[in-house]
């Protein structure tokens, strides 16, 4: 599975997230105290960005209408009827690297 180069580590303090634009794909990408995690960034209600919502842990709540998100594996913590998708990441050195293809 092809990964490319997203940011440094640097880039995200821990508890924090940016978005990116990966291949054709936007994504979040989480620092969860030291572990990187990467969900695709567009909330499936209406389009929120999950990267600018607020995050707890591993959850993170949607800065629209507060639907939560697990960003380990892109399901929804609370009626999960839904999910967004995941993306494995991995780093090398002080680079982030993230898959181009979602998790199946
Ligand atoms: S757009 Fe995310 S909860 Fe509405």
């Amino acid at each position: 599975m092809p990964f490319i180069d997203v940011a440094s580590t640097r880039d995200i303090p821990s508890g924090q997230a940016k978005a990116y634009v990966v291949g054709d794909r936007e994504i979040a990408l989480f620092n969860v105290d030291g572990t990187y995690k990467a969900i695709e960034n567009t909330c499936p209600h209406q389009g929120g960005p999950l990267a600018e919502g607020w995050i707890d842990g591993t959850t993170v709540t949607c800065p629209w209408h507060a639907w939560c998100f697990d960003v380990t594996n892109g399901a929804m913590t609370l009626g999960g009827f839904t999910s967004v998708e995941s993306y494995e990441v991995q780093v090398a050195g002080s680079t982030i690297r993230v898959s181009t293809e979602p998790r199946t």
